[in-house]
Order: structure tokens, then C-alpha cells, then sequence
């Protein structure tokens, strides 16, 4: 059912595809696209077994990375990587978000210059994003400016000397600024100087806290996260050995599972998912928690502390799905039960594809955490054979 969007830039605007569909029709849409993807690569599931949970369908993203134009922040046209479409609200972005927004747009046309703005085709200036993330249970708003690390360090300083004019009048609770190279298009960055506050987020999901970094991973979607976690909770009926949280990132699903087994790792490779995920388990007071840095390509270290116990793996890859190492340490170590988390599902199926003598689908369920656009997250429950 075609509606009118609320956003005057759709169509324009590369964020949302689907804000013209009434949300219900959305649904069912994204529930009928995997259903015939499920079945048509083999995996026969019937439609009414496949869940969908959804929240809010407007106001629901806990960060947005806006690129730096003359005329304010704003994202990429549909299909132009130079051109930038500018607005002073966003419908799927969280209130807080919006203010903020506002604030830089208002900041951006009065005291900034048009060379002092990264050009992204010649790839001079300086200023380039303004990320901004809200904690949307707690209140907390941080923003971090990059900036062209190869710009002229005078014009640099002078900037610095905006952003810090700027963060004395800004509502956000913590202000940052960051360095990335010219040649680069990316929106994080180690290189960061804290101007308010500090680097980390603080969220509640449920019962619990959880700080996450200004330049580290969470769930955008903290209100869909928490639908998430509880229905992997509500589906965990015994305790096992061992809770193996793969891809664990700050812990956000093996610090919430953590009375479901005698010991939980957290096993992922960012530096700041370790300083979160550490922190997290110390302010949950949880004590069977280990956090493991460690990149998949050396799973198979891990072996001897995992190999022959009862476990429950909680799985939630980046988006090129599982690597055929942590495929490997699946088939070796033969859990009881997985929850594989994607946001793909074309790759959760192949990656399916190589334990599918071991394992069975036997629940499957989405959440739609990104209403609005094309994308949807989904939880497969697989228990061994
Ligand atoms: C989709 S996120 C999931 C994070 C976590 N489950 C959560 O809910 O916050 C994927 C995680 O995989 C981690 N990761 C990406 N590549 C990795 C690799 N090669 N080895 C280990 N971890 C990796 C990232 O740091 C990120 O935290």
C-alpha cells in the first residue's frame, strides 16, 4: 500500500527506500522476501513459523553519521557519491539525534567557511563527518567530528578552535574530534581527542547497563536489541557448560545469557569491544564472564577451552558472514545450540549450507531493525542433529 512519505528528501536521499509503503505492507514484504529466499535455496520453512518482531518504525536509529557539506549535514543522493542531500530532520533517527543536527546545521552556516569543508571529489578541507550517537534508554549524546588529517595543520587548528567554541554552547553531553586520511571514506577513527566528557556511550537494555565507544560497534536499534536478546533468553530452557558469545562485541548478548552457563566467553577482535565488554561484565557484577580478543583467523587457540563441553553459541558475524575457520571450530566443537545472528541472510544461508549435516533450523524469526529501508536482521535457532 503506497503512502506519502513524511521525509521531504525521499526519493532523494540514499537513507530510506521504503518510507512511500505503509509499514505493515513493509513487513510483510520483508517477511515474504526471506521466506521465498529460505525456500529457494533449499531450506524449506513455512511462512507463518517465520516471526517478525518490529518497535517504532520512525525515530528509532541510536546513531547516524552525517557527511559535512556547505549547506549543513546530510546523507549521499540515491546512487551519487559526491552530491550530498542536506535536512534538518531525519524520521528514522532518534530525537535527540535531530536536535543535535539541528544545532551543527545552525553552527555549520554561521561560522564555518565553504574551503574549510572537506570537498569530496578534490578532497581537500577539513571538516568531513559529525557522527552522532544517543544512548535511547539513557539520555546520553555523543558527537564526534572528523576531520582531514592531511589538511594544513593551520587550517586545522583553526577549526579545532570552532568545534571547541561550538561544544561550550552544545546540548550533547561528550564532544569529540578525530583524524582520518584524505584518500579514506570512513566515519571512525583511533586517532581522537575527547573536548566534553568522555569516549563511551552509556545504553540500558532492560535490566542492564552497557557503556559502548564512541568509534566501536553497538546494535543501532536499541529498542529492537532488546526484543532480540529476549528471545534468545526466552529460548535458552537449560544451563550448559559453557556460553560461547562469537563476534561478542561489548557483550551484548552473552552478558545478558550469563546465567544460562557456568562460564561465558566473549570472544571478538576490536580493541574498544574489549575495554566496553570488560567494563560491562565489571558494572553487571557478573563473575563467569571472560572476554577473549582474538580475530577469527586464530579460533582454532581456542579449542582447548572449549572442545567437549556442553555449550550454546550466540553468533553474530559482520556482514561477510563466517569465516570458513569459524566453520571449522563449529563442525570441531559441535555445540548444542546456536543462535546465528545476521544481517545478511544470503550469507547466513551459505554459511548454513556447511553445517547443515550437523544442525537444524528449527526456529527462525526477524527483527526488523532498520524500518524504512531494505535491510532486516534475523535469528535462526540451530540445534545439532
Ligand atoms: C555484527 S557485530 C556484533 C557485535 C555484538 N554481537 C553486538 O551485538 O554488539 C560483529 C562483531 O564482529 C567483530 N569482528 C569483525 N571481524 C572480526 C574478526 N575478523 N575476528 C573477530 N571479531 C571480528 C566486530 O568487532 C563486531 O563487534
Amino acid at each position: 500500500m503506497k503512502i506519502t512519505p513524511l521525509c521531504n528528501v525521499f526519493g532523494k536521499c540514499g537513507g530510506c527506500k521504503f518510507q512511500d509503503i505503509e509499514y505493515s505492507a513493509q513487513i510483510a514484504m520483508k517477511r515474504n522476501d526471506i521466506y521465498e529466499l529460505l525456500n529457494r535455496t533449499g531450506i524449506s520453512f513455512s511462512k507463518e513459523k517465520i516471526k517478525i518482531y518490529f518497535k517504532n518504525e520512525y525515530y528509532y536509529r541510536n546513531r547516524m553519521d552525517f557527511i559535512i557539506s556547505l549547506d549543513g549535514c546530510g546523507l549521499r543522493e540515491k546512487g551519487k557519491f559526491y552530491k550530498i542531500i542536506n535536512f534538518n530532520k531525519c524520521y528514522i533517527a532518534a530525537d535527540r539525534i535531530n536536535e543535535l543536527l539541528q544545532e551543527i546545521n545552525g553552527w555549520i552556516k554561521k561560522d564555518i567557511q565553504k574551503e574549510e569543508i572537506f570537498d569530496i571529489k578534490k578532497k581537500t578541507g577539513i571538516l568531513r563527518y559529525s557522527v552522532i550517537r544517543t544512548g535511547i534508554f539513557t539520555g546520553d549524546t555523543l558527537i564526534t567530528f572528523i576531520l582531514n588529517k592531511d589538511a594544513e595543520k593551520e587550517k586545522i587548528d583553526k577549526i579545532i578552535e570552532k568545534i571547541k567554541l561550538f561544544t561550550e554552547k552544545t546540548k550533547a553531553l561528550k564532544v569529540l574530534y578525530g583524524f582520518v586520511r584524505h584518500n579514506t571514506d570512513v566515519s571512525i577513527t583511533d586517532e581522537f581527542v575527547i573536548l566534553k566528557g568522555n569516549e563511551f556511550i552509556k545504553e540500558r537494555l532492560a535490566n542492564l547497563n552497557y557503556y559502548y565507544h564512541s568509534q566501536g560497534f553497538f546494535q543501532s536499534n536499541s529498542g529492537v536489541a532488546i526484543d532480540m536478546i529476549f528471545y534468545i533468553k526466552e529460548k535458552i530452557k537449560e544451563k550448559y557448560d559453557l556460553l560461547f558469545d562469537m563476534f561478542g562485541g561489548v557483550g551484548t548478548f552473552g552478558i545478558f545469557m550469563s546465567e544460562y552457563a557456568k562460564d561465558v566467553i566473549i570472544f571478538d577482535n576490536n580493541k574498544y569491544a574489549e575495554i566496553c565488554a570488560n567494563k560491562n561484565i565489571e558494572i553487571n557484577n557478573k563473575t563467569n564472564i571472560k572476554f577473549i580478543k582474538q580475530d577469527v583467523l586464530n579460533i582454532e587457540n581456542l579449542l582447548p577451552e572449549v572442545k567437549g563441553r556442553k555449550s550454546i553459541y550466540i553468533i553474530d558475524p559482520p556482514r561477510a558472514g563466517l569465516h570458513k575457520k569459524a566453520i571449522k571450530f563449529i563442525l570441531e566443537t559441535l555445540p548444542e545450540k546456536i543462535f546465528y545472528i545476521s544481517c545478511n541472510p544470503v550469507k547466513f544461508i551459505e554459511d548454513y549450507k556447511n553445517i547443515d549435516k550437523k544442525y537444524d533450523i528449527v526456529d527462525f524469526a526477524l527483527f526488523d531493525m532498520f524500518p524504512q529501508t531494505p535491510h532486516i536482521e534475523s535469528v535462526a535457532e540451530l540445534v545439532k542433529i
